[in-house]
């Protein structure tokens, strides 16, 4: 069978490779990709929005799957417009990547079916808003409605903080729609984990919990970015508490979805908060793959990554046996000076071939530089794995790897995974 893969991301990388590990897969296309991509698929140059051109090419290849990466096109509906072509797609439908695509949504499901989460108003009016975070303890969390490519959440220690996040949404609308509407909420304490299950209706199917590193610096300072680094498994963390998060989190979210009449068919990832007594609670959730946690979660995966798409699309997900490996991933990202400010493009990188021996290095933001050789062509640049028998050994392996690759302005986290070990 030949699959065409939607996006150009480190997470489709990690897709693509997976893919291509299948005994079914044949041809893998992959829409826009990039230059690591280009190593497992045939980079086709058609943008993650041509919907129409996404779904001539998918048909004139005749593709029997095509799988969405990137939350944008989810939210704008690709699912469905590829659907109507008469295409099978491993995604969900418009109406259920709502569940990532509006935070307001999101609440208001939970809030209806006494899912945790933590307690929340949502505003339209600035007024109004600006009047109740005026009462509220600190620390306050204010989010945009709508996606922010992960930088609509502020948490807000200060008053001053606080009023200008709401003020940067609502009214100079730095995210533009997505910050029409704002969700006002509690902050929640305690240890962070997501938890990404393969969903078809009703049926979960939970991948090992992963931990991503949103903050740029060492330590959790500085902006926050779509991830620096993350870890899968979680040793520091009860494999009851995950259970728990499973059953009373996921599974009665994929039930809600049902209820409401939006099934959800893809990847369900669940962004969620530990309190310090053991309780799991919803902080978000995405409609897709996390990126880079779907760099740490693949690699461990025993089964056919095709077979369970398949299964999940034809409605049969409870049938199928999946396996993952006890071995421990981790994921260190290399990105570009200034990132997630401005930052160059086209910057040469060397040691790429060494370090692909070496171990898995997943590209993110890579191109083909004029004189053939490969360059940086993104914020985030390349997410360099390593494997282990715990999380020390897949550390070192990725940090070892990570200094073999070099390019002009190369930043990276240098304590990724470093919770897990205390
Ligand atoms: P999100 O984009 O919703 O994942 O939020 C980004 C980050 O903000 C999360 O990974 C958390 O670290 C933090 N965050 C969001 N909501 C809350 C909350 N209610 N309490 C504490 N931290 C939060
Ligand atoms: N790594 C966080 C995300 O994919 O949203």
């Amino acid at each position: 069978m030949d699959i065409l893969v939607i996006g150009g991301g480190g997470r489709e990388h990690a897709i693509c490779w997976s893919l291509s590990k299948s005994p079914k897969a044949d041809k893998i296309y992959c829409a826009p990709g990039n230059a690591g991509i280009a190593q497992v698929a045939e980079c086709v140059p058609i943008g993650v929005f041509e919907f129409d051109k996404l779904a001539a090419f998918a048909k004139e290849k005749e593709v029997g799957l095509v799988v969405v990466g990137p939350d944008d096109p989810l939210a704008a509906g690709i699912v469905d417009v590829l659907e109507a072509e008469g295409l099978k797609v491993f995604g969900p439908r418009k109406n259920a990547a709502e569940i990532e695509g509006s935070k307001a949504f999101m609440k208001d499901l939970l809030h209806k079916y006494n899912i945790p989460t933590a307690a929340y108003r949502k505003f339209t009016d600035y007024t109004e808003a600006s009047a109740y975070l005026k009462e509220q303890a600190l620390p306050i969390v204010i989010k945009a409605d709508g996606l922010a490519a992960g930088k609509g959440v502020t948490v807000a220690y200060s008053r001053e903080e606080a009023e200008k996040a709401l003020e940067d949404m609502m009214v100079s609308r730095v995210f533009g729609e997505s910050g029409s509407q704002v969700v006002i909420e509690e902050f929640l304490a305690g240890q962070e984990m997501s938890i990404l299950a393969f969903v078809d209706g009703e049926t979960v199917r939970p991948m090992p919990a992963a931990q991503d590193h949103k903050p740029v610096f060492d330590g959790d300072k500085g902006p926050n970015t779509g991830g620096m680094g993350t870890y899968s498994p979680l040793p520091h963390i009860d494999d009851a508490i995950i259970q728990k998060a499973i059953e009373t989190i996921v599974e009665p979210t994929a039930k809600a979805m049902v209820s409401e009449g939006r099934p959800f068919r893809g990847v369900l990832f669940a962004g969620l908060m530990i309190s310090p007594d053991g309780t799991p609670k919803t902080v978000e959730f995405n409609a897709r793959f996390g990126d880079p946690e779907t760099q740490v979660v693949l690699p461990r995966l025993k089964s056919d990554l095709l077979e369970i798409f398949l299964a999940a699309v034809d409605g049969r997900l409870d049938e199928i046996e999946i396996e993952w490996s006890d071995e421990a991933a981790v994921c260190v990202v290399l990105a570009s000076q200034g990132y997630p400010g401005s930052y160059p493009k086209g910057v040469p990188i060397a040691g790429l071939d060494e370090a692909g021996r070496e171990g898995l290095v997943f590209h993110a933001g890579t191109a083909l530089g004029p004189d053939g050789g490969i360059v940086t062509s993104g914020g985030r640049v390349l997410g360099v794995v390593g494997l282990g028998a715990g999380i020390a050994e897949a550390r070192d392996a990725a940090y070892a790897n990570a200094g073999r690759i070099s390019f002009d302005g190369k930043q990276n986290r240098t304590d990724i995974a470093a919770k897990a070990l205390l």
